[in-house]
């Protein structure tokens, strides 16, 4: 009876609550929506265009009489940029010095969602402490093509991975009451001719490949911001693209916020105000000659733009204001925690991917190693800045060298050797020329590697080499590296090579030649610490390649079939949907590296997978388990990959496609059932005759696995 008592009052408390809430929520609705009618009203016409295009490189205009403060945004997505003056130069405060977070392939190659989350979460707690209300980021453009400068930027090749990260990110983000804005829309996926570029793509590819993560972002994350690319997609510039813009982003997605125009991506006042655009934002000065400015109050007087579409525009800002700088009970702002130097750990120590483990040189055998040579400039260079907008005044960043020298200084002598220069200073658009091995630099590399019992040598890429508004014009290594390779693989059997970038190289003659690899990133503040403990194995590698590694570029789809950089201005997508390893897959391509790969200091066992039914219909959810056993030593993370792939279809499909993943923690001789679900509707392909998603009903195979091309467990499913 007492029971059944406490029972009824638990309940009526969680009625209370439930519905208290709901009212106090729709109140607070009401009240926003009143305020900004209310503000509307009051304010001038001139005003309101003011509001609409930048005062400043990162600002806005405000109106003060109305209490309406200036917009505030910062780069992303690195973490938040040091304060600058016009001119970009470094406005030089001692107080903006900021947390360096993983890159974003790096985040990718965790596979790991809350650490998108938290990466969000922690980058918002320092925009709110500097003040600064809309993050430029997270950049989620899909890997195209491996050369593309801002892969290192963006996520993967694959838009169902791009999407639960850019969810997580966005949702981190605005936890902190700061706007996420999510760039760059769309298909911008070269930076060659970025600014007049035309990508001409089909509507299926475009639906399937190109938008899920943006949708996701915006329908799932609720992203109050978004920023429209360079580029110009089927003829017209995406912040003008009433397509893009108006229809399916403000129209089929609903979205409520603000669209930012890429810095200095306008071409237009009337089209691009009537076509979707509600701030224009750029650099050069005078701010009154940008097309919002002055042009837009001339064309609202001439009535060509309606003062119904500018109050639209201030009411999407305000709206983002309430939800910000403005918002009820904002949480305090933070930079620099522990809390925030943990997540970037976190994040660097799980996108760290071992390619190979030859002679089993890993985890490093320490009570055997008296000397290390370490060898290689990206062992003492950082990667805070460089790149152009994604640089930031980090507060510290651990190099590789002085991680090792933390965790082995004690036990192990260590002999370092710069091997290489990688000082890069590119000609615009050409982004080939690097330095050439230096033989001074490579006979020291020998001597060191030859004088100790191992050597690590770290190469590849760095922030000036990989860089936004230029594309890197071929995969191999830059800076002489392979003859740095040859020579101390000669020198020094025992090596390691670890390779820091953060999009596909040529390691094809490393991998040949039996070499052990790591995969390293611009991995953020705690870089070394991470790495360090990696090679040590304190942790076990658990990252997996978001995209794929060509074994040569002529094998990549857009470069296959002579589709990059595009002619007279024009990229035609030809290959389609078939976009990273949906290609090599279809097309029986052997890539160096596949999508999804990476080793760990463990093995795992695949068995037993099972669906929760036979057949399902459309509005139904597979859910599918799978057992995973360690069967190694070392405690690891395995990310179980889930594809599906539907062999006769009505229309052509990739192979396979990635439809599920989750990491899980595995002791050793432990056995795990992993639980995914796949709702059906995630199988529709987009039907461009009805413009619908379709579900096709018929069998569907699906393929668990550690990577795109390691399947391990199968079974199959009838949709109905
Ligand atoms: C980049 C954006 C960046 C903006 C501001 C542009 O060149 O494409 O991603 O947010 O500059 O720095």
């Amino acid at each position: 009876m007492k029971n059944r008592l406490s029972a009824y009052l638990l309940c009526g408390f969680f009625m209370v609550m439930l519905f208290g809430t709901a009212n106090a929520q729709t109140k607070k609705k009401q009240t926003t929506e009143a305020k900004i009618d209310a503000i509307i009203k009051e304010l001038t016409l001139e005003e309101k265009i003011d509001m609409l295009h930048a005062n400043g490189i990162f600002s806005s205009a405000g109106v003060e009489r109305l209490g309406i403060p200036e917009l505030m945004t910062d780069d992303g997505p690195l973490g938040v940029r040091e304060d600058v003056k016009p001119g970009w130069g470094s406005a030089n405060l001692t107080t903006d010095s900021a947390t360096f977070f993983p890159n974003g392939s790096a985040l990718a190659a965790t596979w790991n969602p809350e650490l998108a989350y938290r990466y969000g979460h922690d980058m918002g707690e320092e925009a709110r402490a500097r003040k600064k209300y809309i993050m430029l980021a997270p950049a989620f453009n899909i890997a195209r093509t491996p050369l593309c400068g801002r892969t290192y930027e963006y996520y993967s090749e694959d838009p169902f991975l791009n999407a639960r990260l850019a969810v997580q990110s966005v949702k981190g983000i605005q936890s902190q009451h700061i706007a996420a804005c999510v760039k760059h829309f769309a298909a911008n996926n070269q930076e060659v001719e970025r600014d007049r570029i035309s990508v001409d793509v089909d509507e299926r590819a475009l639906r399937e490949i190109y938008l899920p993560a943006f949708k996701a972002a915006i329908t799932e994350g609720n992203a109050w911001t978004i920023m429209s690319a360079y580029n110009k997609l089927r003829g017209v510039y995406c912040s003008e693209n009433d397509y893009l813009l108006n229809k399916i982003l403000k129209g089929e997605w609903k979205f409520k916020g603000v669209v930012i125009s890429d810095w200095g991506g306008t071409h237009s006042t009337v089209n691009a105000a009537n076509h979707g655009l509600d701030l224009e934002m750029g650099s050069p000065l005078p701010y009154n000659t940008y097309y919002f400015a002055d042009k837009l109050l001339d064309s609202v007087k001439a009535g060509k733009v309606t003062v119904k579409v500018i109050d639209d525009k201030v009411r999407r800002i305000l709206w983002v204001m309430y939800h910000t700088s403005l918002s009820d009970n904002p949480p305090a702002g933070k930079m620099n925690t522990p809390e925030h130097s943990k997540t970037v750990y976190d994040i660097a120590s799980e996108s760290i991917v071992l390619l190979k483990n030859a002679r089993h040189l890993l985890p490093l055998n320490t009570s055997s190693i008296k000397s290390i040579a370490v060898i290689g400039d990206n062992a003492t260079r950082t990667f805070h800045l460089g790149g152009f907008g994604a640089g930031v005044k980090a507060k510290y960043e651990v190099t590789a060298l002085v991680g090792l020298r933390k965790r082995l200084a004690n036990e192990i002598k260590m002999y370092y050797a710069q091997g290489y220069s990688g000082v890069y200073r590119p000609l615009r658009r050409d982004a080939g020329k690097t330095t050439k091995a230096d033989s001074a630099m490579l006979q020291q590399a020998i001597f060191t590697a030859k004088s100790s019992d191992m050597a690590i040598l770290f190469i590849g890429g760095n922030r000036d080499y990989e860089s936004e508004s230029r594309d890197r014009k071929d995969l191999s290594l830059p800076f002489g590296e392979q003859a740095l390779v040859d020579a101390v693989t000669a020198a020094n059997p025992k090596t390691i090579v670890v390779v820091v970038g953060g999009a596909p190289y040529d390691i094809g003659k490393i991998k040949k030649n039996n070499q052990t690899i790591v995969w390293s990133w611009y991995n953020g503040s705690e870089n070394g610490n991470a790495l360090a403990d990696v090679l040590t194995g304190k942790v076990n590698p658990s990252g997996k390649l978001p995209f794929t590694f060509p074994a040569d570029l002529k094998d990549s789809p857009a470069h296959a079939l002579d589709a990059y950089p595009g002619e007279n201005l024009k990229v035609d997508y030809k290959e389609g949907i078939l976009v990273g390893y949906r290609w090599f897959d279809t097309k029986k391509i052997e890539p160096l590296y596949c999508f999804g790969y990476g080793l760990s200091y463990t093995d795992y066992q695949y068995s037993g997978l099972k669906t929760s039914k036979k057949s399902y219909q459309p509005s139904d959810n597979i859910a599918i388990t799978v057992k995973v056993k360690n069967t190694g030593k070392y405690a690891g993370k395995e990310t179980v990959q889930l594809y599906v792939s539907k062999e006769k279809s009505v229309v052509d499909r990739a192979e396979k496609e990635l439809k599920a993943f989750k990491k899980v923690m595995i002791a050793p001789g432990e056995t795990i059932d992993v639980r995914l679900s796949i709702p059906v509707k995630d199988l529709a392909y987009y039907d461009v005759k009805t413009s619908k998603w379709v579900v096709e009903p018929g069998t569907y195979k699906l393929l668990a696995g550690t990577s795109s091309r390691d399947i391990k467990e199968t079974a199959t499913i009838i949709v109905n």
